[in-house]
């Protein structure tokens, strides 16, 4: 009974805040591998099929007309999300003995791949799961097409028009004579083989013809094809492999789907690190980060091994600490369990209460959780374990204990701030024992997870005096004077939790966290109710719509060096906490950056723009250039300082200033650039000065001419124009 009535407070609690704009950090989003999920279409199966679900390089039959079928299940299990494996047309050829049932070989980024639907199934999709409160996530591979050498070789197709191949792409590439890549519509530079700068972004990942991002047929394609998921309603996309795409075209991609999306999208990356040590790898992770939300890979496989196989909880928690506070938004990125490339926990490990432990924990850490199809059901295959065993058909049960552990705290994310905005704090640990605290204004959450045996603890508890129960299994914590009790029996994982009202304004989210002029961004929060107003950079914004603790506002422009600027909202008079947003000029292009002159080591720029104030690290070419692609505001002049040094030390100041102008390619200079010779625009306003009315207020160091124009803009204007 106690049980029903919290779930049931949980659910009016829910009902009552259902708002039209996802917040990402208040959602759960649930993953499905298409081809794996249902069949509901069996007459898209072929070609390539296997109707007894035994080879698990082939097609299975899985569908949008499936999933669409299912929501009504995967609505039970509380998400508010779904991320779907790439939809885009496939090669329609074996390679490598694999059909591409998984959909990272595509080949056509305009259409939907025959086994899975059509835009229409998509559209009915988006509507459908809508009606349920959940939106659409779609995986999006714009680091390459196919495999180069087998199947289709690389076949690019634009809305069903062949394009190219890759060796017909290759017989017209040419050298960029900085980068020293051979490239075309791809890029022809073998494939990675050292895992390390250039190589990563300008050869072939596994033999996936890579594209030239910079080539202005790619570029457009491949923005074009995005945004048709947008047209067609999806609410966000998941972004493969982007530690093989330069970071500077990335940042221009987002951009352009965030201006020509009415709503405010959720786009993540999945960047392959495997260990949170502070390596190279780790240091672009985090860099990524701060533009667009990743996928938490570096710390699952600790999170993963201390369940499974053992290890200590005070390590997994200092690690974890030191993790989160790499981040600008630690809650904008997606912590998960299991997915499609790793092995499935319960293959690691069979053990059941460890399996919910660890499911709980990656529920409950700072970050979007992602639930792999299937997790709620404990499907594992028989066959294997990693690639391609981690991705068995679908079982359907959400009667699970691991159903409901997700169905509750998905619900309580929609509800608890605490659980999407916080940060985390460790009130005790010890080697099977881990008991941390999250607060967000009024709202709390304690986690309580022990996997040694049954244990009665003591913690300090700031928590009203009073008896607390877990939204798990109903136990109890009782406070009183600052001093918690709580009973932690083997493979215990309990979540206490607080909701009172918050009265003062508290931003917990801007989503996206980088914007342009003119751009929508919502932030979400509590206590942001009643007369608005909300600044960016110091500017009052414009207001677009208003819900329950959501406001969705226009990103003004800001005249800025910073990367970085701030947000802050006041209520009924009471002024926010700051938040930061990553500010960018407008319709910046994806430049490509090259230093002439002699250089050795590590080196950066950072320079006075808001998109080069980050310092950026230079790539070193086969040929000795320094090297990176930017965004770049069109025809701006600016400056970027040199600096040296490995990525986790302090950089060191060169003397060295440099000089650039927006463009496609910017070499930049040690001399500062031609002054502009005056363009016929320019002129005509100077013929026109003389008509120009005098200003009525004169600022007190400013001389007026005879014919009522400030000398100091005339003389301005003639040195410009000279
Ligand atoms: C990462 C994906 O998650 C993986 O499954 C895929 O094979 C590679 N990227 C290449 O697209
Ligand atoms: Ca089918």
């Amino acid at each position: 009974m106690r049980k029903l009535i919290i779930s049931f407070t949980i659910l009016v609690l829910y009902f009552s805040q259902v708002a039209a704009y996802y917040v990402p950090e208040r959602s759960v989003i649930y993953q499905i591998m298409v081809d794996r999920f249902y069949d509901r279409n069996p007459t898209n199966n072929e070609p390539f099929y296997d109707p007894e679900k035994k080879n698990y390089r082939l097609y299975w039959g899985g569908d949008i007309e499936g999933i669409i079928e299912r929501l009504d299940y995967i609505e039970s299990l509380g998400v508010s999300m779904i991320w779907l494996s790439p939809l885009n047309d496939n090669i329609n050829r074996m390679a490598g003995g694999s059909a591409p049932y998984h959909g990272y070989w595509p080949r056509d980024f305009k259409r939907i791949d025959e086994h899975f639907g059509t835009w229409e199934d998509f559209r009915r999709l988006v509507e459908e799961a809508k009606k349920r409160g959940i939106c659409i996530i779609v995986d999006y591979v714009p680091n390459h097409s196919n495999p180069a050498t087998d199947g289709e070789f690389g076949a690019l197709y634009d809305n069903g028009t062949l394009v190219t191949n890759y060796y017909e792409d290759r017989k017209n590439a040419t050298r960029n004579p900085y980068t020293a890549s051979l490239e075309n519509i791809y890029h022809h530079n073998g494939n990675i083989n050292d895992w390390f700068g250039f190589q990563l972004k300008y050869a072939n990942l596994f033999g996936l013809a890579d594209f030239n991002q910079m080539n202005d047929f790619v570029d457009n394609y491949l923005k074009e094809g995005a945004a048709l998921f947008v047209k067609n309603g999806a609410c966000g996309f998941r972004i493969d492999a982007v530690k093989h795409i330069e970071l500077g075209w990335l940042e221009t991609f987002y951009l352009y789907l965030y201006q020509i999306s009415d709503e405010p999208l959720f786009i993540y990356g999945e960047y392959f690190a495997n260990t949170p040590d502070k390596t190279f790898d780790l240091y672009e992770f985090y860099r990524y980060s701060n533009v667009s939300s990743l996928l938490n890979i570096p710390i699952r496989e600790s999170i993963a091994r201390t369940f499974a196989y053992g290890g200590s909880f005070e390590q997994l928690a200092k690690m974890l600490e030191e993790y989160y506070s790499l981040f600008v938004y630690p809650n904008k990125q997606l912590n998960f369990l299991d997915s499609h490339d790793l092995v499935r926990f319960l293959n690691m490990n069979p053990n059941k209460d460890r399996y919910h432990m660890a499911l709980g924990l990656v529920m409950t850490l700072p970050g979007i959780p992602v639930i792999y199809y299937g997790d709620e059901s404990y499907l594992v295959s028989k066959e294997g374990k990693g690639d391609p065993y981690n991705r068995p058909m679908m079982v359907f049960d959400n009667s699970t204990k691991a159903a409901e552990i997700i169905r509750k705290l998905s619900l309580l994310r929609k509800v608890n701030d605490a659980l999407a905005y916080s940060d985390f704090r460790t009130v005790y640990v010890d080697y099977n024992t881990w008991i941390f605290e999250r607060k967000f204004g009024s709202h709390k959450i304690l986690v309580a997870l022990n996997k040694g045996p049954d244990k009665n603890i003591t913690i300090s508890l700031n928590w009203t005096d009073g008896t607390y129960i877990d939204i798990i299994e109903g136990a109890i914590l009782k406070v009183k004077e600052g001093q918690g009790e709580i009973k932690l029996p083997r493979y215990s994982f309990y979540v206490f939790h607080v909701e009172e009202e918050q009265k003062t304004p508290l931003i917990g989210s801007i989503t996206p966290y980088i914007a342009q002029p003119g751009q929508k961004i919502l932030i979400a929060g509590a206590g942001l109710n009643g007369n608005i107003k909300v600044y960016i950079g110091g500017r009052r914004a414009r207001i677009i719509e208003k819900e329950e603790n959501s406001i969705l506002v226009e990103v003004p422009e800001i005249k800025t060096m910073n990367a970085w600027i701030p947000v802050w909202v006041v209520v009924n008079g009471t002024r926010s906490n700051e938040v930061k947003l990553r500010y960018y000029s407008s319709n910046d292009i994806p430049a490509l950056i090259v230093l002439q002159g002699n250089y050795t080591g590590y080196l950066w720029v950072k320079g006075n723009i808001p998109e080069l104030s980050e310092p950026r690290p230079l790539l070193k070419s086969p040929t000795g250039h320094y090297f990176a692609v930017v965004p770049l505001p069109r025809n701006k002049t600016f400056t970027v300082q040199l600096y040296k040094g490995l990525p986790w030390e302090p950089l060191q100041p060169t003397n060295v200033t440099l000089y650039g102008i927006g463009n496609k390619t910017v070499i930049l200079n040690e001399a500062a650039p031609e002054t502009p010779v005056c363009g016929p625009g320019i002129v005509a306003v100077f013929a026109l000065l003389p008509l120009l009315k005098r200003k009525k207020k004169k600022s007190p160091n400013t001389t007026i001419t005879p014919y009522g124009v400030p000398i100091v803009a005339v003389s301005w204007i003639v040195r410009w124009c000279l």
